[in-house]
């Protein structure tokens, strides 16, 4: 058993190798990258990832979505999909790697990805295949829009998605038996890029406010730093107000119906992103029905907000997952690699099947539909509109 000071003297070391680490990672961003131009591919690969627990039903889907509504780009090899092996739970802990070489080497073979929810075990050091996929193909950007039209709520929220919390979650130091440190890593280049991309969309989509939300007051340097940064990166966009919010306050005016809908676009690091992600998707309805996109310069991938629900597995109602999250993450999908006039057409049958019509309704239980009877319903209304 080694001394306390030798056990100091080791994760002093670490801590200086994460260190070095993150400064060439931070230093390679701001290098910047040229993002990849959609328009002028062809084939665009679209890799398909079933992942664990209901993944394999909802992109099982998913999929016969984009058969549908996609073929004839697929006739006409303008995109190719591919289903792509290997991302599960027991093949990851089999080969002891988050995202094994082979799959991740198929993966990056593709331009787009369109993924399953994936299991992640608690403790550990088996890092979660989200985070290793987001960091492998770099994927700054969790793009995350949540409506409620009847009550004016258009929301998008900018997740900052390699960095905060996340990079080294699976690399704490411990003195065990004694205390644990886990570390949260902000750097310049990582959050400029994010304050841009959130300000850009803003910019683009008519948007007057963007939201920064941090703790700030409390986690001076990181969240302190990503105040300021995004502030700066405000300066460049003179119509849009950039406004300074609080998580814990945030969260409460999430479920405040006075003044939730003014709210437009929210800028924020990981952690704080993830969390109030999934509280805004169930003032939408449901983490069932929230899409989500990582997006970074040379590749994309798109899912569904929530996690593989290894618990409606256990109890017999997988079947009964609601589809819509990853549909809404296809309607992304869609768009991101330019096929607009289908991801419209996408926007509208789900409308129509979860708001106007309402004929198959998913509760995620057995007294709702099935995700095949959804989907069956979603690609009948999709040929009658077409
Ligand atoms: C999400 C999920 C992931 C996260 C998990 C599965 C690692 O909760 O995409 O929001 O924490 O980012
Ligand atoms: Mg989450």
């Amino acid at each position: 058993m080694n001394t306390i000071n030798q056990q100091i003297e080791q994760a002093t070391a670490a801590f200086r190798a994460l260190l070095e680490e993150q400064l060439a990672r931070q230093n390679e961003m701001e290098k910047g990258a040229v993002a990849k131009d959609f328009s002028k591919l062809s084939p665009i690969r679209v890799g398909i990832c079933p992942g664990d627990g209901i993944g394999p039903i909802l992109t099982r889907e998913a999929k016969r979505l984009l058969e549908q509504l996609l073929k004839e780009e697929i006739a006409s090899g303008k995109i190719e999909l591919c289903d792509i092996e290997g991302l599960t739970i027991e093949n990851r802990l089999a080969k002891g790697e988050a995202v094994p070489k082979e799959t991740l080497a198929a993966i990056k073979a593709c331009d787009v990805l369109l993924k399953g929810p994936t299991t992640t075990p608690k403790g550990g050091t088996m890092e979660s295949a989200n985070v290793a996929l987001r960091r492998e193909l770099d994927l700054y950007a969790n793009v995350r829009p949540v409506t409620v039209p009847e009550e004016g709520i258009d929301w998008i929220f900018f997740r900052e998605n390699t960095e905060g919390e996340y990079v080294l979650g699976s690399k704490g130091v411990e003195l065990p038996g004694k205390l644990a440190m886990d570390f949260k890593v902000t750097t310049n280049a990582g959050t400029r890029r994010i304050a841009r991309a959130a300000f850009e969309y803003a910019k683009n989509n008519g948007k007057t406010s963007v939201s920064i939300v941090t703790k700030a007051n409390i986690m001076k340097k990181t969240d302190g730093n990503f105040s300021v940064l995004s502030h700066e990166i405000a300066k460049e966009y003179p119509g849009i107000e950039a406004e300074d919010w609080y998580i814990d306050i945030m969260t409460a005016n999430l479920v405040n119906p006075a003044i939730r809908s003014k709210f437009q676009v929210f800028l924020l690091p990981n952690l704080y992103g993830d969390i109030i992600t999934d509280e805004a998707a169930q003032i939408q309805g449901g983490v069932g029905t929230a899409g989500s996109a990582n997006i970074g310069d040379r590749y994309a991938m798109f899912e569904a907000i929530h996690g593989s629900a290894p618990r409606m597995i256990e109890e017999g109602i997988g079947e009964y997952a609601n589809p819509s999250s990853l549909f809404k993450a296809v309607e992304m999908m869609l768009r991101h690699i330019n096929l607009t006039k289908k991801a419209d057409l996408l926007a509208k049958a789900m409308e129509i099947c979860t708001e106007k019509e309402k004929k198959v309704i998913v509760t995620g239980n057995r007294d709702g539909a099935t995700a095949r009877e959804f989907s069956d319903y979603l690609l009948q209304t999709l040929a009658a509109i077409s």
